[in-house]
């Protein structure tokens, strides 16, 4: 039986309306769905580093619009002006936060926008830049479904797969990265199962991914992230698909703090580890893992959630939001190229080779 795809539909992450970005408050789901408006490169900067939008390729495209609607403001100034405004709306949403590589890969896509069309009136070069914005989502969206076509053939009908954080629509333009292929094998008509890990300490997995399964009725089991372990050693788990914030030239891959631990279970346990990832995703700059930058997020987010305050007053605290997964525990990069299996320098060089 085939499935009817209601994601892009049910979950527009950002969307644009009457001259201004809108994108859901991923803070606040899943008890309330809302959106807020966005209208400067600065609010844009802000609603990212605050998890307004989160997810590498969602981060990437409200960067893109971050730029356009700093033009939209600038639209009436000088050459010279403009210039100096649209460079600080650049700087801020770059200092928005480190790890995922989709923000500095749109930016820099904006920056080639303007530097192409530098010798045009103001009012042009806005008019490119989001168009360019407008472009960036809908290929994202484009990019998930091919993914997931590929990744979909990788997974068995029946199959019960387990992921980390949320890589779905909510972290997309749409569709999804990971939860884009569980997708397109239900869409295959495929019978998946999910088993979600709650996702300490921000909670993507509880709020948002079971969110978007139950919404769309795909089954859903949610555990915390230290049951893991048990689920596989009983074998219920036959496969885990994750999403990425930035993968190394050598294949290592940072995701959400404690995918690692995952992919380290998933090994010892002969379970697949795929990990879908768009080309966007894939920093040739950086040699290995070691190299990734991991944000430190604030210490209130361990010690307790929202108002309720756990921990003990005056200890210590570390918050590393992300980790890396050294490229030999991953099974295989799902790309909209194709999936690369045992992913090493070599084979990922060669996505980039035509
Ligand atoms: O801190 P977040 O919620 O932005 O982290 C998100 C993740 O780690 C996702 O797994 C990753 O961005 C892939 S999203 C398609």
């Amino acid at each position: 039986m085939n499935r009817q795809d209601h994601s892009s539909a049910a979950v527009q992450t950002l969307r644009w309306r009457e001259g201004r970005l809108e994108m859901i408050d991923q803070r606040v789901l899943p008890a309330r769905f809302e959106y807020l408006p966005f209208t400067s490169a600065a609010e844009v900067a802000e609603g990212i580093r605050s998890m307004v939008v989160r997810g590498a390729p969602a981060i990437g495209c409200a960067a893109a619009y971050g730029v356009a609607l700093e033009s939209v403001r600038l639209r009436g100034a000088t050459r010279e002006a403009f210039a100096v405004g649209l460079q600080r709306g650049f700087d801020v949403l770059a200092a928005s936060r480190p790890t995922a590589v989709n923000l500095f890969w749109a930016l820099a896509r904006m920056r080639a926008v303007w530097d192409a069309n530098q010798h045009r009136a103001v009012g042009d070069i806005v008019d490119c830049l989001l168009a360019q914005a407008h472009e960036i989502s809908a290929d994202d969206v484009r990019i998930n479904r091919a993914m997931g076509a590929y990744g979909a053939a990788l997974l068995a009908d029946g199959a019960r797969v387990l992921t980390h954080c949320n890589a779905g629509a909510l972290a997309t333009a749409g569709h999804g990265t990971a939860l884009g292929v569980i997708r397109s094998a239900v869409q295959a008509g495929k019978r998946i199962s999910v088993i979600a890990d709650e996702t300490r300490p921000f909670l993507q997995g509880a709020r948002l991914t079971a969110w978007e399964m139950v919404q769309e009725k795909i089954p859903v089991t949610l555990i915390t992230d230290n049951m893991a372990g048990h689920l596989m050693s009983r074998g219920e788990i036959d496969a885990v698909v994750v999403g990425t914030d930035r993968v190394a030239a050598n294949g290592d891959v940072a995701n959400k703090i404690g995918t690692y631990m995952v992919a380290v279970l998933a090994q010892r346990h002969n379970i697949p580890f795929y990990v879908a990832c768009p080309l966007s995703t894939i920093d040739l700059a950086v040699p290995d893992g070691a190299a990734i930058p991991i944000e430190e997020r604030a210490a209130e987010e361990v010690t307790g959630f929202r108002d309720c305050q756990w921990a003990a007053k005056g200890v210590q605290v570390r918050n590393p939001a992300f980790d890396v997964t050294p490229a030999e525990l991953v099974t295989a990069l799902i790309t909209e190229k194709g999936v690369v299996t045992r992913p090493n320098q070599t084979r990922i060089a060669g996505l980039f080779a035509d």
